[in-house]
């Protein structure tokens, strides 16, 4: 199935996904896509920002109808692919390089009315200069230039493709194979725990006290 047509590129716009999420509300078909050189109200998980120097890093935001359950998991799947095996995610779908962020993935949707915006930012080109001081350590880049944003993007494309329309224990699988969370002591706003895997419906399975939990979203920090 095409995706990436119709494509909306801006040099400059506040947010891909707010964007996308307008063109969803007007009708535009599946697989339509957004994308930006740069930013200015770039949005990311938990209602925080996203943000990236102009040119440096791939900003998209893809239009999916009759998306599947599972999109956030498979988006990860998808980004890490293209990334290669040593990316690992830390769930739901934070996708890691040496146990740096490399790209963040935010879905957001209108399951009643069947369609979801899945927001993709990937540091293609970024150096570590580029991060803030918060993020020093925190966040990587892929090392590639900005002239690999668009062949990235193609990339992308094609993985989100296959992984999108993939079966759910598949996709399970690949975040499985990848899980950088396994084993680990984390903690979440209701407490800690060691992470202990992803069930059939993408929730993180937590071990806490004796009791195994399944956090069904929100944010997890390795404690
Ligand atoms: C996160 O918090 O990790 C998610 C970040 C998602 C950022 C991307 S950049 C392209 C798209 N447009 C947005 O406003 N956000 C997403």
């Amino acid at each position: 199935m095409t995706l990436g047509a119709p494509r909306v590129h801006y040099r400059v716009v506040d947010s891909t996904n707010a964007r996308a999420r307008e063109l969803a509300e007007r009708g535009a078909p599946h697989g339509t896509l957004v994308t930006a050189a740069e930013q200015t109200a770039g949005r990311g998980r938990q209602g925080r920002s996203w943000s990236a120097p102009p040119g440096q890093a791939l900003l998209c935001s893809l239009l999916l109808r009759d998306p599947p359950n599972l999109l956030p998991l498979a988006t990860g799947v998808a980004v890490a692919g293209l990334i290669g095996e040593q990316a690992t995610l830390k769930w739901p779908n934070d996708v890691l390089l040496d146990g740096r962020k490399v790209a963040g993935i935010l879905a957001e949707g209108r399951p009643g009315e069947g369609w979801a915006v899945v927001g993709i930012g990937i540091n293609v080109a970024m150096r570590d200069a580029d991060f803030s001081p918060e993020l020093s350590g925190k966040a990587a880049g892929l090392g590639l230039s900005p002239s690999e944003i668009e062949p990235t993007l193609a990339r992308l494309l094609k993985e989100l493709a296959s992984w999108v329309s993939a079966r759910d224990e598949e996709v399970l699988s690949a975040v499985r194979a990848r899980d950088a969370l396994l084993g680990r002591q984390v903690r979440w706003g209701g407490g800690q725990g060691k992470a202990a895997g992803v069930d059939e419906r993408g929730r993180l399975l937590v071990r806490s006290g004796g009791d195994q939990l399944a956090l069904q979203a929100g944010e997890v920090h390795l404690a």
